[in-house]
C-alpha cells in the first residue's frame, strides 16, 4: 500500500461499525465534510442490540452509507489519502464488517489503512468543533457500553482513572427504560419524559470507590420499587412515568457529575469534557455546566451528532494519527475488547 506519498492535509474516508449504528465520514485537513449515519431499527423491541441483526443491518447499510458520504463530501474517491476504521471494542459481528470494508478499499484504492479505538474517538471529538480544550484535561465518557473517566495528557496519551465496575450509564437507562415498557434506547425518551416531570422518588447511590461507578444497584432498586407500587396500583407507571423518568435521571446524573468533580478537583483539573451518546443527555449537561461553573472550571460538550456513535469522530481521531504515521496492516483484525494505547 502508498504511505510514501504523505499529505500534510489528508483527506480520510472513516467507517464507524462497533454497535448498531453504520456511519461513514469524510475529512480534509482534520474538517468534518461528510457524516453520514444508519441508525438500525430492528433492535427497538428487544431492550438491547441484538449482535446478529446489527451485523446483517450492517451489511445492507454499508455500501449506500459510504456512497452518501462521498457524495456529500463533493469529492472523488481518487482524492483520498486513507481508509480509516473502527477496531475496536463494540461488538464482534458488527466490527467485522466495516473491518473488512475498509480493508477492501484500501486495497481496491490503493491507501493506507488507519485503525481507530472507538473509545479514544469519542473523546478525540471533541477537536471536531471548536473550542476544543487543551491538554491536559479530564474527560467523563458515557455511553451504552461504557462510563470512564480519563485524563487526556495528549491525543493517544490517557490514563484512566475510574470506570464502571457493573452497568454503564447508558445501559442504566436503556435497562430502567425497558422495565417502564419504553423502546430501546431509553436514554433518549427518559431525557424527553423527565422533561415534565419531578424528582419526586429517591433511589441510593452505589457505595463504590472513590471514582468508581455503579448501576445495577440502581436498575434492582428500580425494579423493586416498581413491583411494591404496582402492587398497590396497577396505573402506577402510566400516572408517574414522568416523575418516574425526572427520579431515575437524577439518579445517574447526580452520581455523574459528583464523581467527575471530584475528580477535576483531585486532579487539579480546570477542564473537563463530556462525550459519548448519554452526554446529550439534558440534564446531565444542565447540572455539569452549574457544576462547573460553580468551581471556576470550562465545560466541553460536543455537538449531539457528534457525542452518540458517528464516524466523524473516527476520522477527526485518523486524521492525528496520519499526522504521525500511525498505520496499520491488513492483518489488522477486529477486537471487541480492545483496551486503550496507554492507561
Ligand atoms: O455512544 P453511543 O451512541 O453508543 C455506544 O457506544 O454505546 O451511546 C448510546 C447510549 C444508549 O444507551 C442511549 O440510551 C444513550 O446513549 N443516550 C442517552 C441520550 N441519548 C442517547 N441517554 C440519556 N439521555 C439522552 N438524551
Ligand atoms: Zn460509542
Amino acid at each position: 500500500m502508498k504511505e510514501n506519498k504523505q499529505s500534510q492535509s489528508p483527506i480520510i474516508l472513516a467507517i464507524e461499525s462497533s454497535c448498531d449504528d453504520t456511519s461513514c465520514a469524510i475529512s480534509a485537513k482534520g474538517k468534518i465534510r461528510a457524516n453520514v449515519v444508519a441508525n438500525q431499527t430492528v433492535h427497538k423491541n428487544y431492550g438491547g442490540v441484538v449482535p446478529e441483526l446489527a451485523s446483517r443491518a450492517h451489511l445492507s447499510h454499508i455500501i449506500p452509507v459510504v456512497d452518501a458520504a462521498v457524495k456529500e463530501a463533493g469529492i472523488k474517491t481518487s482524492d483520498l489519502d486513507a481508509i480509516a476504521f473502527t477496531q475496536g471494542p463494540g461488538l464482534l459481528g458488527s466490527l467485522i464488517v466495516g473491518n473488512q470494508f475498509a480493508k477492501g478499499l484500501a486495497v481496491a484504492l490503493n491507501l493506507p489503512l488507519i485503525a481507530v479505538n472507538h473509545m479514544e474517538a469519542h473523546i478525540l471529538a471533541h477537536f471536531i468543533d471548536e473550542p476544543s480544550p487543551t491538554f491536559p484535561f479530564l474527560n467523563l465518557t458515557v455511553s451504552g457500553g461504557h462510563t470512564e473517566l480519563v485524563i487526556m495528557r495528549d491525543y493517544f496519551e490517557q490514563e484512566l482513572i475510574g470506570q464502571t465496575l457493573d452497568d454503564a450509564a447508558g445501559e442504566a437507562f436503556d435497562k430502567c427504560g425497558k422495565m417502564l415498557g419504553l423502546p430501546y434506547p431509553s436514554g433518549p425518551e427518559i431525557d424527553q419524559l423527565a422533561k415534565s416531570g419531578k424528582i419526586k422518588f429517591n433511589f441510593p447511590e452505589a457505595k463504590v470507590g472513590e471514582f468508581e461507578f455503579s448501576f445495577s444497584g440502581l436498575k434492582t432498586s428500580v425494579m423493586y420499587f416498581l413491583k411494591r407500587e404496582l402492587a398497590k396500583d396497577p396505573d402506577f407507571v402510566k400516572n408517574e412515568i414522568n416523575n418516574i423518568a425526572a427520579s431515575v435521571q437524577f439518579a445517574i446524573v447526580k452520581t455523574l457529575v459528583n464523581k467527575t468533580l471530584r475528580a477535576a478537583k483531585k486532579h487539579q483539573l480546570k477542564q473537563i469534557a463530556v462525550s459519548g451518546g448519554v452526554s446529550v443527555n439534558s440534564e446531565l449537561r444542565k447540572q455539569m455546566e452549574s457544576a462547573c461553573k460553580d468551581i471556576g472550571a470550562e465545560l466541553y460538550l460536543a455537538a449531539p451528532k457528534y457525542c452518540t456513535d458517528n464516524a466523524a469522530m473516527i476520522a477527526m481521531a485518523a486524521h492525528f494519527k496520519y499526522l504521525k504515521s500511525d498505520f496499520c496492516s491488513l492483518k489488522t483484525a477486529a477486537e471487541p475488547r480492545l483496551s486503550r494505547q496507554n492507561h
